[in-house]
């Protein structure tokens, strides 16, 4: 029929042809087909990323993502802890560590004796004296591998000193350039025949890299010093026994929820002797106790339970102190504390929770009032062994447990698993933690980047309601165990299992935290630095976009591969909504040497989605891309605007990739 002109039948054909062409496009839009025609492989559609927005999953636990701090690679010691003196109280088992006598042997004497020692604690002090006039006596020390000062910047001295009778003169304290100069001076008159501590600022008048501190005794007679520190003024919150500055605010930068201390082995020691006691690290810091460091050298213990639980605060991160269980490193050997002796060991442990959250009036929370901390720490988790395993500990801590939760029902403590975290030790160690009703168990992995990608459903189908789950150091250790891409791409794998469950691993850290280059004993680590610099590596920034675009409850979600997508999979999801920001996050990691086209489909009746998004990427050309002292962001993520951030739209993700997805509604 013809009307006006028109063929009706031909209209209806070309209709009907439309119609068709438009559900073709429609299905090829869903993800089944190639979504442009004559584009090249890396434009086929991977899949589709659905999101259910409005199905709320478990809330994310509010501690996911904390830190792991132990004193190994010079961490605390020449680290973190702002003392710039080594050795400081000549504990260390070779009392001239660190220091250069500076003496003619025929004229003068330098020793370390222990008959009159400014306290118990601190039994070794250094004798000096000469009777003759006019010559050079005194000591120089470079510190933890030179002593950097800056320009116009004050530096506290302090040592305790007393002199015999016979002494007439005063001590100049130097700090010498790499050329010998002076860059700043001052004198300590006045000593007598009593211990006293000394205590002046210098000032740095120029900058030096690798100074040296020079304490020289001017006159003749006898000298005794102990406790010889160098600090600068500017610490963290300019703080006296404080913490280096710069290295606390790459550590705050992560935004961990917990600081876990202190470490690691070194809780449990060598030998029990070894073993760390937070008793010995509390109080002035002359009264402290030097004991070794199974990584290296002697821990000063400056760094301290106290500036422990005051970082913690400063942080707003929980405190995790973990304690020895009565046993010493099982690696290293395993010397158990007898039973009928453990008593000492457990009252450590109801001490420390006294000391944390007592009463200003009770004994231990007295001792914390003393140092100027009159308000609880509100302590709410402790951990009882590091890496312990078999009868032996779990004999041991049937005793902490019954001791703790009798007193302090309210305390959550943390179990170890041992070093496995597969295969039958780990099994035997999993069955007896959920025997005994434990409230966190603590899994450590060390492995292969391949490992963690293939893991990353680790805690999928893990049973739950039986305990928590934290996993207390991991650290993927590829090829010559370097902080390359690579390894950081497959802890963000890793990291998109725990979060997707984690309502029931509610903590989780990185480990170890820190590195000093050219004083370490173990990497990959997540934060590198000097005595002058520091950068994150790209597993820290993965640390970094993780924990801080947490969000609040986990979003279930389905990833459908495309048909046409090869090879095994290569992308990884965690999704999550953030009610504050209003944000619906998505986490993924592509391990692909290609990009990723993804749909994604966020399925929701309540959500009107504003346009805004973000997208934070991190990735490089090659998986061996490393960070740098000359290059440190080479790895790190950058910002960028997502272009369509609404209910469905096309995402590619790059090669190599960790990209986290923030799309407002
Ligand atoms: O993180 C380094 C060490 O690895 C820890 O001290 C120990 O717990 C683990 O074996």
């Amino acid at each position: 029929m013809w009307l006006g002109g028109f063929n009706m039948k031909k209209i209806e054909k070309r209709r009907q042809t439309l119609l068709l062409l438009l559900i073709i496009a429609n299905i090829a839009f869903s993800g089944f087909f190639i979504v442009k025609a004559n584009e090249n492989r890396s434009d086929l559609l991977s899949g589709v990323l659905t999101v259910e927005g409005d199905r709320k999953g478990p809330e994310i636990s509010p501690l996911l993502y904390g830190a792991f701090f132990e004193d190994i690679n010079c961490a605390a010691d020449g680290g973190l802890y702002a003392e710039l003196v080594r050795n400081r109280s000549f504990e260390f088992l070779r009392s001239y560590t660190g220091w250069q006598r500076i003496y003619d042997r025929d004229k003068a004497e330098i020793v370390v004796e222990n008959s009159k020692p400014i306290n118990e604690n601190n039994p070794h002090y250094i004798k000096l004296s000469t009777d003759c006039p006019g010559g050079e006596l005194g000591l120089k020390t470079a510190g933890y591998g030179g002593i950097a000062v800056e320009n116009n910047k004050g530096y506290r001295f302090s040592a305790y000193i007393r002199c015999e009778d016979d002494f007439d003169g005063f001590i100049s304290v130097f700090i010498e350039n790499e050329e010998g100069k002076s860059c700043g001076e001052v004198e300590i008159t006045g000593l007598t025949g009593e211990w006293q501590k000394y205590s002046a600022i210098i000032k740095a008048e120029e900058s030096a890299k690798e100074a040296v501190l020079a304490v020289m005794v001017q006159g003749v007679g006898t000298v005794y010093m102990d406790m010889i520190s160098l600090f600068p003024l500017d610490t963290w919150k300019g703080r006296e026994n404080g913490l280096r500055k710069d290295l606390v605010e790459m550590l705050a930068a992560l935004e961990p929820t917990f600081i876990r201390f202190p470490g690691g082995c070194i809780v449990e020691g060598n030998l029990l002797v070894s073993a760390y006691r937070w008793k010995d690290t509390i109080g002035d810091p002359a009264e402290r106790k030097t004991n070794p460091n199974l990584w290296i050298d002697f821990q000063s213990y400056g760094l301290g339970f106290y500036e422990y639980f005051l970082l913690c605060e400063d942080l707003g991160a929980e405190p995790v102190p973990i304690l020895n269980a009565g046993l010493s490193c099982q690696v290293r050997g395993a010397q158990v504390v007898p039973m009928e002796e453990l008593d000492e060991w457990v009252q450590d442990a109801l001490d420390l929770i006294e000391y944390a959250n007592g009463p200003v009036d009770s004994y231990w929370g007295a001792k914390r009032v003393a140092a100027g901390h009159p308000e609880p720490f509100n302590l709410k988790y402790l951990g009882i062994g590091n890496e312990n395993w078999g009868p032996e500990y779990h004999e041991r801590f049937a005793f902490f447990q019954e001791a703790i939760k009798e007193k302090y029902p309210e305390i959550k403590l943390i179990t170890g698993a041992g070093v496995a975290y597969d295969g039958p030790d780990y099994r035997i160690a999993w069955d007896w933690a959920a025997r005994i009703g434990a409230d966190i168990f603590d899994e450590h992995m060390y492995c292969p980047p391949q490992w963690f990608f293939a893991h990353a459903d680790r805690y999928d189908h893990y049973p739950r309601g039986v305990m928590e789950i934290f996993v207390g150091e991991y650290a993927a250790h590829g090829e010559r165990r370097k902080n390359n891409l690579e390894a950081a791409l497959s802890e963000a794998a890793f990291m998109t299992g725990l979060e997707r469950n984690s309502d029931l691993v509610t903590m989780s850290a990185y480990a170890p935290l820190f590195n000093k280059v050219g004083a370490s004993q173990w990497t990959p680590d997540l934060i590198w630095f000097d005595n002058t610099r520091v950068y994150g590596t790209p597993s820290y920034y993965v640390q970094q976009m993780f924990s801080v675009n947490k969000g609040d409850v986990i979003l279930p979600f389905d990833f459908r591969k495309s048909p046409s997508a090869q090879g095994e999979d290569t992308m990884y999801f965690a999704c999550s909504r953030d009610y504050e920001n209003s944000d619906i996050i998505i986490k993924a990691a592509n391990r692909s040497t290609e990009k990723q086209l993804v749909k994604i489909d966020l399925k929701s009746d309540n959500f009107t989605f504003s346009g805004e998004g973000q997208a934070i990427i991190l990735t490089s050309e090659r998986l061996s891309d490393e960070n740098s002292f000359e290059n440190p962001t080479k790895v790190a993520p950058v910002t960028e605007k997502l272009k369509t951030a609404d209910k469905s739209f096309l995402y590619r993700f790059s090669p190599y990739s960790v990209t986290v997805l923030r799309i407002r509604y």
